[in-house]
């Protein structure tokens, strides 16, 4: 048996969803893996909790939700630096703070400082991936460490690293993706009568699947943002967040609406990334969808990815929960792999 001391960066609605699915599933991950998981230290945005002994997970969580912060909990201390948290037998470190589109930060300066010290980075907060994906693994190659994008990139559906194993050498030529579950669950509801944007909007509010700020998902940010992350690792590593063309689905032609609720065709935001000579250029933007396209039967929050090889042929990959126990059940994925590539 083997300890793996992780800690977490963020107690909103993922990082309270890893801890209480963690607690739900330690047990097993002891049995199956013969790794003890512990997670000893939560960083909330004012200060810390620490115990090496391990942490009361859901008094904490409830304790965040009934008011707002932990800094009132028994036993805060000030938030420690990543290479602190390595010298307290912390092994892991995992980012669920809120995605900065602009720069990473604050996430992206973390994620340097915990590879620095060699820590294991698990990042819920796409920021880092987004802005030095590229940087960071070669930062954690250096020092034998790894970094897990399961949930920057549509969480319960296979992951980079998955994907990178699984094309090996073949080329990969395009990538065709609904990737947002909340625009995904408003364009759904929008076809049954009487269901307003907001309705459906609140309703992925209150399931815990839209973004802190809910314009990322529905003026294509975050879609654009996972086909970056997406294409950088498989298409063109050079390809920037600013040459992506996108549109949203808040200003959709009542035409197409329409064509929607009457038709048999659905509307489904699309994200895809294809090479343009030694490049690759992504593009956002809502499409009708005829009922034999493999996107048609999404139901709901859920998500799809086409591959197109011209080794391998195409693949599709759809469906996978679309909700916070998805998101928690892709991190704890994560930091499994990096326990098991420790020992
Ligand atoms: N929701 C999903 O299904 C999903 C799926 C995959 C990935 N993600 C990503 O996961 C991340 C977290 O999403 P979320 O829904 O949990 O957002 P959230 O509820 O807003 O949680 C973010 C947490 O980070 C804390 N925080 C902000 N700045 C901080 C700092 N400097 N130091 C420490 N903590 C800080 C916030 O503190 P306060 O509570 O004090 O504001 C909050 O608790 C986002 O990047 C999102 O894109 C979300």
């Amino acid at each position: 048996m083997r300890r793996y001391d992780f800690a977490l960066v963020g107690f909103g609605n993922v990082g309270r969803a890893l801890a209480r699915h963690f607690v739900e599933r330690r047990a097993s991950v002891l049995e199956r893996f013969g790794i003890e998981l512990a997670l000893t230290a939560i960083v909330d945005r004012d200060a810390m909790v620490f115990d090496p002994a391990g942490l009361p997970l859901a008094d904490l969580a409830r304790w965040k939700e009934s008011y707002g912060a932990l800094v009132a909990w028994p036993g805060m201390q000030p938030a420690a630096r990543p290479d602190e948290l390595r010298s307290r037998g912390i092994e892991g470190l995992v980012l669920a703070l809120p995605t900065n589109l602009i720069d990473g930060q604050p996430g992206l300066g973390l994620a340097r400082a915990a590879l620095d010290c060699g820590l294991d980075l698990v990042l819920a907060d796409k920021g880092p991936a987004l802005h030095a994906l590229p940087e960071l693994e070669e930062a954690a190659a250096r020092v034998g460490a790894s970094v897990g994008t399961s949930a920057t990139t549509g969480s319960a559906l296979p992951t980079l690293t998955v994907l990178r194993t699984w094309f090996g050498a073949a080329r990969i030529d395009s990538i065709r993706a609904v990737l947002n579950g909340t625009s995904n669950l408003i364009l759904n509801r929008l076809r049954q009568p009487g269901v307003s944007y907001a309705d459906a909007l609140a309703e992925a509010q209150r399931e815990g699947i839209a973004e802190p700020d809910p314009r990322q998902d529905v003026e294509g940010f975050d879609t654009a943002i996972k086909l970056v992350i997406l294409a950088r690792g498989l298409l063109d590593p050079a390809l920037t967040f600013a040459s992506v063309e996108r549109r949203g689905i808040t200003d959709l032609p009542e035409l197409l609406l329409e064509s929607a609720r009457r038709g048999p065709e659905r509307l489904r935001l699309i994200g895809r990334a294809f090479r343009d000579g030694d490049r690759a250029r992504v593009v956002v933007a809502p499409e009708l969808v005829s009922p034999d396209d493999p996107f048609h039967p999404l139901e709901g929050a859920e998500k799809a990815v086409t591959f197109r090889s011209a080794d391998l042929g195409d693949l599709t990959l759809s469906g996978g929960a679309s909700s916070r126990t998805g998101t928690a059940s892709a991190l704890l994925r994560d930091l499994l792999a990096a326990a098991r590539a420790r020992r």
